[in-house]
């Protein structure tokens, strides 16, 4: 599979290809980003939170993609099954010649649900993953150029930040435009010539642009983080079709959710784990378990020994603790929010070993008792989310449910600012 820069192309680009829009510059980043976190650590003490990045090298995501298979990891599968029951439902919101932009793309076995509904109508449309791992583009964009008809799979190596300003970017969507397309905003008659006209014409109308965030990426933050970023993403959406899809995970209601939630993220769970996890958390030593999470928190801690070039991170030095609890920080009058922490506190004997293991790293240490958060899984249900999007500028204007049993949604976001949601208010 070609990895190519980006660079604008007269040609439409094959199906599988992979564009290079930051991430050959990603290490630089997510080195810096840690660099930053120990800082904080060393000269204030005060709690820290690795960046996520660093879950997410070439083993980061085989395990991920074990983990969310695990039985016990309910996200996966309610998604999937929402998306199998509304799947056509989606698809009739997506026009032909849409581009669909996938933040965080994973390994695409869920997404691909969606886009063998929206191929099965013949919408000949273009599918964007967007993700940190080339490898793990590569590795999944495969299947699926190989089985959909109509639609052209893209893939972007690059952050979130380098695929919002591709996004942006009329010249670079023109560019990835499934060359087979309806090309028309309201899916009149012109074929592929308007695909053609729309690459050489000065000012070519926009594609339909649906911004995809499947597995709670978007949303999954401290509240005012959330908001920022969604108000972010809202402004990418600049005419009346543009949508965001997001599926979020609406287990928010504690105590009712709690045994739900913590299955999800314990597995391995014993007796005792369990009895604890009444009280809302649990200890466990780090290296003691091989559980899949501990496997993941391993191998993030060996990304972030590469790229500070030192064993500053050993697994037996640390103790993880999982606990579920309410958010606090949500708007005054509403009620719901629940988050599961990983909380990581530093067991070593001597900061300064710790900081003689970090050699040429500007005197960066860890004290002992530091501690860390890793990998914060937010949950909001949908009055929350329907808050949420208020303030960041979107509306939702549809909302899907898993089923039954499951508080698993996804929902259909529009900007006011592209005209379309300010008319639906
Ligand atoms: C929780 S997984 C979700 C995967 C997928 N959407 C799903 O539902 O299965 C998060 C994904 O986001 C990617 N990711 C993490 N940080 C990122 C960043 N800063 N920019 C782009 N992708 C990122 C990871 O590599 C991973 O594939």
């Amino acid at each position: 599979m070609a990895i190519d820069q980006y660079i604008p192309t007269a040609t439409p680009l094959k199906s599988g290809t992979i564009l290079d829009i930051g991430g050959s510059k990603l290490e630089n980043a997510t080195h810096q980003a840690l660099t930053n976190v120990l800082a904080k650590a060393t000269t204030t003490g005060t709690p820290i939170t690795l960046p996520d990045e660093m879950l997410y090298d070439s083993t980061g995501h085989e395990l991920w993609s074990q983990i969310i298979y695990h039985p016990d990891y309910y996200q996966t599968r309610d998604e999937i099954s929402l998306l199998d029951s509304n799947g056509d439902d989606i698809a009739s919101y997506i026009n032909p010649g849409a581009v669909m932009l996938d933040i965080g793309a994973g390994d695409t076995r869920k997404v691909a649900h969606l886009l063998r509904k929206i191929d099965a109508r013949g919408i000949d449309a273009t599918y964007v993953a967007l993700d940190i791992s080339e490898e793990s583009l590569a590795r999944n964009l495969k299947p699926l150029t190989q089985s959909l008809r109509h639609i052209c799979c893209i893939g972007l190596w690059g952050s979130f930040s380098d695929g919002m300003a591709w996004f942006t970017r009329h010249d670079a969507l023109v560019n990835i435009l499934n060359p087979l397309a309806n090309y028309t905003k309201h899916g009149t008659s012109s074929m592929a010539g308007a695909v053609a006209a729309a690459r050489t014409s000065v000012t070519p109308e926009p594609p339909q642009r649906v911004l995809l965030s499947l597995g709670s990426v978007l949303c999954n933050d401290a509240w005012a983080r959330a908001v920022s970023h969604l108000e972010a993403w809202a402004r990418t959406l600049t005419e009346p079709d543009d949508f965001i899809l997001a599926g979020m995970d609406g287990h928010d209601q504690l105590p009712a959710h709690r045994e739900k939630l913590w299955a999800a993220y314990h597995f391995d769970a014993d007796e005792t784990e369990e009895g604890t996890m009444v009280a809302s958390s649990s200890s466990s030593s780090f290296s003691s378990s091989d559980d899949l999470f501990s496997q993941f928190w391993c191998n993030g801690f060996t990304h972030a020994n590469r790229l500070l070039g030192a064993n500053v991170f050993r697994p037996e030095e640390w103790a993880v603790r999982g606990a579920v609890v309410p958010l606090m920080d949500i708007p005054r009058g509403l009620s719901g929010g629940a988050c599961h922490r990983f909380i990581f506190t530093y067991t070593g004997v001597a900061a300064a070993a710790a900081a003689a293991r970090h050699g040429d790293s500007a005197g960066l240490h860890l004290a002992a008792g530091q501690t860390m958060d890793w990998f914060d899984a937010h949950k909001y249900g949908p009055e929350l989310v329907r808050e949420m999007c208020g303030e960041a500028g979107l509306v939702v204007e549809r909302e899907w449910k898993a089923g039954q049993d499951s508080c698993f949604y996804q929902y259909l976001f529009r900007s006011y600012g592209s005209g379309s949601a300010r008319g639906n208010m």
